[in-house]
């Protein structure tokens, strides 16, 4: 029995090791000499483990082990036959210490199951990329994990999504079975049983141009289930309200709005702008697993909720009747703020990452512009803030530091806020030195600065600022290298000068005289 000490110092590896377990039920037998020792006492660890807490195994772990055998594992040997001998393979390249892959392969066996029951003649495969890295080049696999599809040994690359389900639609409708049909209640029933997102089509017969625009559709539309039917009893048991007129087209998804009726007239584009639009729950979860697809939606404005699982779990319901009224607008996600890796780089974006507080903000695709809500995120301040966002009357968002206090300071700090009435609307000159806390010769410049601000103290119309780019914005504050010095004349705001920060400081100084000089005179021409 292993000590308390061993298994707390080895608690890393056996999470790591149960993973590998289950992934990969062979490994005792095939590792190298140096690492069997190591693995067979996480192995006994495990089985100890597995004993206290799995006296009887769930049905879903009897699942995946069953699902586990399904899948070929591939080495130097029989990939190459393997490919070449099946009319389809999807094919997983993995390595056993990607994150993305431990992640991705529970779903990849379970597609497996999934498509042995469907009698798919797809066969599923997984190589270790880093056991048999020559085998992975040879397939031309980069990445880890990545998905191809061979068909009669010619691969496509994998665009569907990453769970079991999306892994079985993508497949199996990229070797031409792209739509599930259901002939009876009962073939309904054991459907509605897998499936909780699909389309559903209602014909009279399964021909003629407006279903053959629901097929090309199903075809082209990598993300979801098509199924279709001719009889109203069977579509009625999978939306309860379905209305009997035929053809119909709708949209099932697992959540308080259910279905979605599509009203357009029967044209492919038409049904794939309607699935794109509509595709998303009412609020999305974000997770690794769908971030990518939620980028990548078309839907303009996106609304992010930043809040700590607790928090928004009773803010959910209400948000989602909010979330109704935008439907198609907005896409409403959710992010666990204290998910450093999905919320933190959203959170940078509005220099909120250290916020331990619900954030609501707004973000559109197109401009790339960002909006955030400054009052307490309750249902009706997020549909007002909503509404502002579409109508385009809410203010951009800049990242602002608080406001400072300059009193008595030599060179100015201007933030994101004080930007407008310090720098823009000011009728003053001003020297402004943009800095980051990274860059390498800020420092130079700024001790330059400070000179020069002491060197000319007490000229009333010339004034010395600083601002963090970093952690400030301003629309009309275009700066890429840092630092960078900008000459804003009282005369005109709009076009400031930029001065070279290898400038010495007589050269600077010369050059502030003469533009502050110059611009007293114009100023005396003028009266
Ligand atoms: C694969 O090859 C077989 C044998 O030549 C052929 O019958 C089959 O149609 C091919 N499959 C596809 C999807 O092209
Ligand atoms: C600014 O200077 C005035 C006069 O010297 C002094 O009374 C005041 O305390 C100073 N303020 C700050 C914030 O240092």
């Amino acid at each position: 029995m292993p000590s308390r000490r061993r298994l707390k110092t080895t608690s890393n590896l056996i999470c790591f090791s149960l993973l590998l377990l289950l992934l990969t039920p062979h490994l005792s037998l095939s590792t190298s000499d140096e690492e069997s020792d190591e693995i067979d006492e996480l192995i006994a660890i495990d089985d100890e483990e597995e004993a206290q807490s799995r006296s009887s195994p769930s049905s879903e772990a009897r699942v995946l082990s069953k699902a586990q055998r399904i899948v070929v594992e591939l080495n130097n040997d029989n990939t190459k036959k393997i490919i070449r001998q099946n009319e389809f393979v999807l094919l997983m390249g993995y390595t056993p210490w990607c994150p993305r892959s431990a992640e991705l392969m529970p779903q990849f066996a379970q597609a497996a199951n999934l498509l042995t029951e469907l009698g798919s003649p797809i066969s599923m495969a997984k190589l270790d990329c880093e056991r048999y890295p020559r085998m992975a080049s040879l397939l031309d696999i980069k990445g880890y994990p990545t998905l191809l599809l061979f068909t009669n040994g010619t691969s496509q690359p994998y665009t569907g999504g990453f769970t079991a389900e999306d892994i079985v639609i993508w497949a199996r409708k990229k070797i031409g079975e792209p739509v599930v049909r259901l002939s009876s209640v009962a073939e309904a029933d054991a459907f509605a049983n897998k499936y909780s997102v699909f389309v559903l089509g209602l014909f009279d017969e399964f021909k003629g141009p407006l279903y053959e625009e629901f097929v090309r559709a199903a075809i082209a539309n990598d993300e979801f289930q098509f199924v279709e039917t001719n009889s109203h009893e069977v579509a009625k048991l999978l939306i309860r309200e379905i209305k009997p007129t035929k053809p119909f087209l709708g949209l099932v998804k697992s959540e308080p709005e259910r279905y979605t009726m599509f009203e357009e007239p029967f044209e492919m584009d038409k049904i794939l702008q309607f699935l794109e639009e509509n595709k998303f729950p009412l609020v999305t979860t974000l997770s690794e697993l769908n971030s990518l697809k939620v980028h990548a939606s078309q839907i303009k404005f996106q609304l992010y909720v930043f809040a700590e699982s607790d928090k928004v779990k009773p803010l959910l319901a209400p948000l989602q009747e909010v979330a109704k009224k935008f439907k198609s607008k907005i896409l409403f996600i959710y992010v666990d703020i204290t998910d450093d890796n999905l919320a933190k780089p959203l959170l940078t974006l509005l220099g909120l990452e250290e916020s331990k507080d619900t954030v609501v903000a707004a973000f559109d695709n197109k401009i790339s512009s960002k909006y955030l809500l400054e009052s307490e995120p309750t249902p009706s301040k997020i549909e007002a803030f909503c509404s502002g966002l579409l109508r385009g009357t809410l203010p951009t968002y800049f990242k602002s530091q608080a406001v400072p206090d300059n009193e008595n300071a030599t060179v100015l700090t201007v933030v994101g806020k004080t930007f407008d009435e310090l720098v823009l609307r000011s009728s003053r000159n001003i020297l402004l030195e943009v800095h980051t806390p990274w860059c390498m010769s800020c420092e130079t410049t700024s001790k330059q600065v400070e000179k020069l601000a002491k060197h000319f103290k007490g000229l009333g119309n010339l004034v010395f600022a600083r601002i963090d780019a970093s952690a400030n914005e301003h629309p009309k504050l275009q700066v890429d290298d840092y630092p960078a010095l900008l000459f804003y004349s009282g005369a005109d705001k709009s076009n400031p000068i930029k001065l070279s920060t290898k400038s010495s400081l007589k050269e600077l100084a010369a050059f502030i005289k003469k533009n502050v000089k110059a611009e007293e005179h114009a100023a005396k021409d003028e009266l």
